[in-house]
């Protein structure tokens, strides 16, 4: 956590901008909300949690933050919620593509279900693609915009979660690059963050653990953070990385660069 006085000595990174972030009310999302509005940035969170999105926007302050119910699978919702950062804001500047879910029944692929796999890809997949295409609806005029989406280690990595979860963080990855070709004419950024595993409401349930740290990390001493996602998303989302698309930024302290078995140094 940053302490105030921390903040006051250093800039707004995000002083007059508008971003919306989706699966703003929990985790991730939450935290960045959090640190964007910390940083000066309007923000509308949208989720399908709604009491939590609502408490959330309350305690940030109804100037600055608004709660809008959107399930990212659905068109009419995306389009909704851009529609309103741009009427209660009057712009959209970062769009966080960062709701998604982790099947957890029947892993294997001798048992899992089709309609187990395709309700995955149809948030993280379906959910980033919608975001990503509203986005830059509104952002093609501006000249200008960064749109982000959580990815995760899983889109780097295979074995450690299941194969619809894995597909579909490869699968953002694809959509990251192929945005950030079309819409660089236009002067928008696309790029996502790939966490590690962060002791989230998702992570707990599917890891059955209570801290992260419990888990195998390549760096000792430090426990990834929601906190740590959203500093990478600030940066993404900020002018300090005016000229970085296109990119996953992976933030796992090591844990994809090697194999720990066969280190040298173990
Ligand atoms: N926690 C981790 O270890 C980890 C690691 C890598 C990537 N991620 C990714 O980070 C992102 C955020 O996850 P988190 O860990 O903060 O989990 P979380 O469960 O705390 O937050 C996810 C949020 O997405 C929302 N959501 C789910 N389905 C939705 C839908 N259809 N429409 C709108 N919102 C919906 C949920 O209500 C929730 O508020 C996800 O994309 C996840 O895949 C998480």
């Amino acid at each position: 956590m940053v302490s105030a006085s921390h903040l006051a000595a250093v800039a707004k990174r995000l002083e007059g901008k508008v971003a919306l972030i989706t699966g703003g009310a929990s985790g991730i999302g939450e935290q960045t909300a959090r640190l964007f509005n910390r940083h000066g940035a309007k923000v509308v969170i949208a989720d399908i949690q709604d009491e939590l999105g609502h408490s959330i926007s309350k305690e940030l302050g109804p100037t600055d933050t608004s709660f809008i119910h959107c399930d990212v699978r659905d068109e009419a919702h995306v389009q909704n919620a851009v529609d309103s950062a741009i009427a209660k804001f009057g712009k959209l500047d970062i769009m966080f593509n960062n709701a998604g879910i982790i099947d957890m029944t029947k892993p294997s692929i001798f048992e899992n279900e089709k309609a187990d796999f395709e309700r995955v890809l149809s948030i993280n997949v379906t959910g980033a693609f919608l975001g990503t295409k509203h986005a830059a609806r509104v952002m093609a005029p501006a000249r200008r915009g960064s749109i982000i989406i959580t990815a995760s280690v899983a889109s780097v990595s295979g074995g450690i979660t299941t194969h619809a979860y894995t597909c579909s963080k490869h699968a953002v990855v694809g959509l990251t690059k192929n945005a950030a070709v079309e819409l660089g004419r236009y002067g928008i950024r696309v790029n996502c963050v790939s966490p590690y595993v962060v002791g989230t409401p998702l992570a707990k349930n599917f890891f059955k653990i209570e801290d992260a740290a419990s888990v195998y990390s390549n760096l000792k001493g430090v426990a990834l953070k929601a906190e740590d996602i959203a500093e990478a998303a600030l940066y993404l989302g900020s002018d300090e990385s005016r000229y970085v698309s296109g990119h996953n930024l992976v933030v796992d302290g090591g844990f994809t660069i090697t194999n720990p078995e066969l280190s040298i140094f173990n």
